[in-house]
């Protein structure tokens, strides 16, 4: 296979998650017009090692009607925000800034997105749609793999398992970016949920990412049970369960990521106003289990100069 470089495109996701993403798609299981869907393509990174995958998949038909890889973006943020700072650099290092487009408030990149897809073979199978999670809607494709690189947080991800995960194939993959993440505590704990319940097999983790595999698609009202006991359950016990768990789990980079998982309580409890629990987080991160290296250290700075909480800049962004 012939790869284009990873920095082709500016974006997010780093070496590792960029070859999970091309393996994965390259051995989807394409049977019965299925289709892949994405969460979060930015300027369109991730969206081309999907692609690549694709491309090289046996099951790859150029002839298809129906779109093959379908990615879901809000494509604008708030205007004078930290996003959008981000947005600049990327498009002016890029070369393209006079691709994002200013109207309202918001700082539109769709147009970011849509010259580095138009680079790609056959992308007139690729669909994007400028929706915010509460909008996004799939056309009822069986569903061979998903790369969630948009939500950090419960709420967002339940719009996935409600509108996507029933739709999904047996054994397909999942790929949780940003998993292992300080500020995807909520995530983290449904997550270990559905490990829990047996829905969700962890394969492997690439940095960030988390992979699982699909044991059996979830019925609509399954997910509703499901966000019944996420409600009634102990974010905390949870997050202790997933230390427990992925400290027993060949993980990529174990001293860099792993130790997030333990920021994750630290920032859940702090943003709640629980300082003693976070501290208790803190130490047992730092003086108990002796896990803070430069990473974790790096990714403290991050919450502290964030005041521990970014939901409401999150909600700003991704409004639409
Ligand atoms: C981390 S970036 C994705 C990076 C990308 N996958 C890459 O390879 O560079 C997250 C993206 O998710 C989008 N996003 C986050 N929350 C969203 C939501 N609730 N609805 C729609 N898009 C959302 C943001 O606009 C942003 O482009």
């Amino acid at each position: 296979m012939n790869l284009p470089p990873i920095d082709a495109v500016p974006g997010m996701v780093e070496p590792a998650e960029w070859d999970l993403l091309v393996d994965s798609a390259m051995s989807a299981d394409l049977s019965g017009g299925a289709s892949v869907v994405e969460f979060g393509a930015y300027f369109g990174r991730s969206t081309r090692a999907l692609w690549t995958g694709l491309l090289d998949n046996d099951g790859f038909d150029p002839g298809r009607k129906t779109a093959l890889l379908h990615t879901f973006d809000v494509f604008s943020c708030v205007e004078s925000g930290y996003f959008a700072a981000h947005v600049r650099r990327d498009a002016q290092a890029a070369r393209i800034g006079h691709l994002l487009n200013a109207r309202d408030g918001r700082l539109d990149f769709s147009g970011a997105f849509d010259h580095f897809a138009r680079q790609m073979p056959h992308s007139n199978l690729l669909e994007r749609h400028i929706a915010s999670l509460t909008d996004a809607r799939h056309d009822g494709s069986p569903i061979a793999l998903m790369h969630v690189d948009a939500p950090k947080f419960y709420d967002e991800y339940l719009l996935v398992l409600r509108h996507f995960a029933p739709f999904a194939k047996p054994r397909s993959l999942i790929l949780l970016q940003d998993f292992f993440y300080q500020w995807s505590a909520t995530l983290i704990a449904a997550v270990m949920l559905l490990v829990r319940d047996g829905i969700f097999q962890p394969e492997e983790t690439a940095a960030s990412t988390l992979m699982v595999r699909l044991r059996r698609p979830l019925t609509p009202e399954e997910v509703e049970d499901f966000h019944r006991r996420y409600l009634a359950s102990d974010v905390d016990t949870l997050l202790a369960a997933a230390v427990d768990f992925f400290r027993g789990f060949d993980m990529d980079r174990k001293a860099d990521f792993l130790p997030r998982l333990h920021l994750a309580a630290v920032q859940y409890h702090h943003e709640r106003g629980h300082h003693v629990r976070a501290a208790e987080w803190l130490h047992r991160l730092c003086i108990g289990e002796q896990l803070m290296g430069i990473a974790a250290a790096r990714d403290l700075c991050d919450l502290v100069a964030c005041d521990f909480s970014i939901r409401r800049f999150y909600q700003l962004d991704t409004a639409g």
